[in-house]
């Protein structure tokens, strides 16, 4: 459980980490259940995506795992449900089936899909954008496609095989990823769609997305955040004049690419490389920056493996690719204090950014009071934290500020009791007592409920 925590807890704090470690370490940690951690309340609308027919309007890209028709949904489901993302037609009840064992996606995320923070002109993420796609369309003018509006929804073949993350890999979990059936997931990351880009013949791309995560509670984790995926391809002409093989030739590239980028972005700050594992590239690096005195990590990037290139077609050629997370960067650049403001409607918040401004400096409008309630309760073997949170999250939303384990304790039989520290805290108001009491009262029932644990 510890050992779970502080892996959970170090993937998060930095968007690249969650692939940056060893299937070997992640041994320790795996507890792959093919079914989800708890049980759902029924539902009476299954949908079976094999069986559903393409979208009249359909997208070019990620359509394979997520495909319905118009019709198909008409009369069923209420049109408020209905998104429509890159082409692609959502149902409410084609992502949440609480009555399928092997779908684990709660109102609360559907619910963020098709929101697309990364393209909204005077959102922090889509300012952010906005100026790294100036970057490489300054520095390779007319080169770089940029996909903004992929679905998803995509295979598990497509979110982890293709990438070669290993079976064992613990962020294949059920803890750990949203499943829509078992074959198909809420992408946790944008190099999903790296090798369907590669087979349909792209060379230069970026693809910024909301990613899906299911992840502890803080002011740093949000189970929905932004990345952009980075990826430029070599052929052998265009290594052959120097005296370096294609890996060199590309790793070279991509160092200097990406320094260039980070120099764009926060200015002339120091940098430096620290070789890290990611199962796409070899090798595989991450780069840091000295910022506002400290070292941040900004990107996971490195040399494409082979593998995922020979299983588009292509043999002779190499490639680079790097992921970033835009929140992590946005809260940096903008002095953003908690990750929940990327989701407010407040004017307060919203009318501070606008198109073109990097690094504006968010004024926050003010701190409200936060309110403590501490839970205890006996765990079972099916216990985690990102379940917890998950439920207390379904509850309270964006109310909720952090849920901390402050105490935890094994007795002489053996029976584990976990302490866990609710603050709640409004971005946007005070809170009434009242209120919270309230919010707390359901989360405790619902605690039990769902996660079959005994409240002390
Ligand atoms: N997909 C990685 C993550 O979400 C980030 C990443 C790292 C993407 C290295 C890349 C890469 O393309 O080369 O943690």
């Amino acid at each position: 459980m510890l050992i779970q925590r502080a892996l959970s807890r170090a993937r998060v704090l930095s968007t690249s980490r969650y692939f940056s470690s060893l299937s070997s370490i992640q041994m320790q940690t795996i507890n792959l259940p093919k079914s989800p951690p708890f049980s759902f309340s029924s539902n009476n609308h299954g949908c079976n995506f094999l069986k559903s027919k393409p979208s009249s309007v359909s997208s070019p890209y990620s359509t394979a795992a997520f495909s319905l028709g118009k019709s198909s949904r008409k009369g069923v489901v209420p049109l408020a449900a209905l998104l429509q993302i890159g082409g692609v037609q959502i149902a409410k009840d084609d992502v949440v089936k609480e009555n399928d064992p092997t779908n684990n996606v709660p109102d609360s995320i559907f619910a963020k899909l098709g929101m697309q923070l990364h393209r909204r002109e005077n959102h922090p993420l889509g300012i952010l954008k906005k100026t790294i796609y100036d970057y490489f369309d300054i520095n390779f003018p007319g080169k770089f496609e940029k996909f903004d509006d992929l679905c998803p929804i995509v295979t598990v073949k497509q979110n982890f095989d293709d990438v070669l993350v290993p079976p064992d890999h613990v962020s294949r979990s059920y803890n750990d990823t949203y499943y829509v059936n078992s074959d198909t997931v809420l992408r946790c990351h944008t190099s999903a769609h790296q090798a369907e880009l590669f087979r349909n013949g792209h060379t230069h791309f970026l693809v910024t997305g909301d990613v899906y995560r299911r992840d502890s509670i803080d002011g740093t984790h949000y189970p929905v955040f932004h990345q952009m995926e980075g990826v430029r391809v070599f052929s052998p002409e265009d290594w052959s004049g120097s005296d370096m093989d294609g890996t060199a030739y590309a790793a070279a590239d991509l160092k200097r690419s990406l320094e260039g980028l980070a120099k764009h972005l926060f200015g002339a700050v120091e940098m430096r490389w620290v070789d890290t594992y990611f199962p796409f590239t070899n090798p595989s690096y991450e780069l840091e920056i000295f910022f506002q005195g400290k070292w941040l990590e900004v990107l996971g990037c490195g040399v494409t493996e082979q593998a995922i290139l020979h299983a588009s077609g292509r043999t002779d050629i190499v490639a680079w690719a790097f992921g970033l997370g835009l929140e992590r960067l946005a809260m940096v650049l903008f002095d953003i204090p908690d990750i929940r403001l990327f989701w407010s409607s407040d004017e307060r918040f919203t009318s501070q950014f606008s198109e073109g401004k990097l690094g504006v400096k968010f004024k926050p409008f003010s701190k409200f009071p936060p309110c403590y309630k501490d839970m205890s309760f006996w765990i079972n073997d099916g216990f985690t934290e990102n379940n917890l949170c998950e439920i207390v999250r379904g509850i309270a939303g964006d109310l909720v500020e952090e849920v901390t384990l402050i105490d935890n304790f094994t007795n002489k039989k053996g029976m584990t009791s976990h302490c866990y520290r609710i603050t709640y805290r409004s971005m946007e108001r005070s809170l009434t007592d009242d209120e919270i009491n309230e919010l707390q009262e359901q989360v405790r029932e619902a605690v039990q409920n769902k996660l079959n644990v005994v409240l002390r």
